[in-house]
């Protein structure tokens, strides 16, 4: 058997060994001259091409995809992906804030989840008529429809049902199981739409699942559209028609250097879902977040020091983990790669930024090409879940952020300013 090389995961590139990296037709280093550094920058190209990989394997059935604004809530993003067809899965009021200044048209392709939603945020989500609530709690439902009744609308609304179903991935975005906060517990479900049928406020619209975050394998998706499946068929019987059915997201990435083909993991997973769904003729929404955005984008830091410790070597970056808490928080793995490599023997280097904190490191005894002092470095990967859990921890300033189109480069976001910072602050 032949295998054809799978397609480059990324968007960044060496146009000549001896280049610099380059997005598209755009250097970074010209980039961090132009804009500083740290800087977040994002290939709109791939973005583009990650939401047309979903649109493509579902387009034999009527399907929305609901991009997680979490995952990356740059307004730019958001009107790129609404400008493509793409709808939204927002978790705050704030989120539902950022698409309506993005893309106000796309208000009714916004689905709304989260365990913790206020009246205000509720009231919001209903005036701007968004198309579904996926409701976490019987106390939520019986929220939904009073708000519902105050605003003398119906509320279209899905219970997240838990499933059951266990994903491999890291315990701290693992949510299907029934000792998570998340969803209802399926086997209540049923009893539950029958009485909201009953409220004329209410409109059991749809059922949702969300299984975790960064799953590798389709099988556990499959698994928990099983489950949804038999649901229902149970309200059928019922007399209870759904329209849509809510796949949640968590398609996981290949963090690690290497091949990965997205498209064939798209693919796998598209069928993974409709197998199960076989036989519903409504809507399939999905909520991916981080398959869409993560390769697209790098984190571009620049090396302050290379500092020797005892035995260790500590590369110290002008970014920290104010800028990037993946690795920190989850242990997260980042390819990182010098944006102009030069000749040499690798060395086992920490890599770190400069936050007063132990944990502030992106890699551990990371076998690294030689790196000096005002070098540039890239880490990958970092376009979802990156800005997006940014903070201002040691009154840093965040970082700015380009999208690059078409080998055009533009400024998204400008990085903070100290007034920025203080400016909430009363003496
Ligand atoms: N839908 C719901 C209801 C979610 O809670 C999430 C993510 C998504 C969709 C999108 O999941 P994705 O396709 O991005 O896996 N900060 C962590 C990930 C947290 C995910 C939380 N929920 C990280 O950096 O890995």
């Amino acid at each position: 058997m032949t295998t054809s090389p799978s397609p480059s995961p990324r968007p960044f590139h060496h146009p000549l060994p001896q280049s610099a990296l380059h997005c598209a037709g755009v250097s970074l280093e010209s980039l961090a001259r132009r804009f500083g550094t740290p800087l977040y920058v994002y290939s709109a190209d791939q973005i583009v091409e990650r939401l047309g990989l979903f649109q493509q394997a579902l387009a034999g059935r009527d399907h929305l995809v609901c991009y997680a604004v979490k995952a990356n809530s740059a307004l730019a993003i958001l009107k790129l992906l609404a400008d493509r067809g793409a709808g939204f899965d927002i978790v705050s009021g704030g989120e539902l804030q950022r698409v309506l200044a993005a893309a106000p048209e796309a208000a009714n392709r916004v689905v709304y989840s989260g365990v913790g939603k206020t009246a205000a945020e509720i009231d919001l989500a209903l005036e701007a008529g968004i198309l579904e609530f996926n409701v976490e709690s019987e106390a939520e439902l019986t929220l939904l429809a009073a708000r519902a009744r105050k605003l003398k609308t119906k509320a279209r609304f899905a219970l997240r049902v838990n499933p059951d179903v266990f994903a491999e991935t890291h315990p701290y975005i693992s949510t299907g199981l029934r000792e998570h906060k998340f969803g209802i517990d399926i086997r209540q479900a049923l009893g539950i739409y029958k009485s909201a049928a009953a409220n004329r406020w209410l409109q059991p619209h749809g059922v949702s699942v969300h299984i975790g975050s960064q799953i590798r394998s389709a099988e556990p998706f499959g698994a928990a559209m099983q489950r949804v499946s038999k649901l229902l068929r149970q309200l059928a019987r019922q007399g209870i028609v759904l329209r849509s059915v809510d796949a949640g997201g968590g398609l996981g990435i290949d963090y690690h250097a290497g091949n990965f083909d997205a498209a064939a993991k798209v693919q796998e997973y598209a069928a993974a879902i409709g197998k199960a769904l076989r036989g519903f003729e409504g809507r399939l929404l999905i909520e991916p977040g981080r398959f869409l955005v993560a390769q697209a984008g790098a984190l571009v830091a620049r090396v302050l020091q290379v500092k020797r410790n005892g035995k260790k070597t500590f590369v110290i970056t002008d970014a920290a983990m104010n800028d990037l808490i993946r690795p920190a928080l989850y242990q997260a793995h980042h390819e990182i790669v010098p944006v102009r490599p030069r000749a040499g023997k690798p060395r086992i280097v920490d890599v770190v930024g400069p936050v007063c904190e132990t944990g502030d490191f992106f890699a551990r005894d990371r076998k690294l090409p030689p790196i000096e002092p005002g070098d540039l470095v890239a880490l990958l990967d970092a376009g979802a879940y990156g800005m997006a859990q940014s903070s201002n921890y040691n009154t840093r300033l965040r970082p700015a952020e380009v999208l690059v189109e078409k080998n055009r480069s533009r400024l998204i976001r400008r990085r903070e300013t100290i007034a920025d910072l203080l400016a909430p602050e009363l003496l």
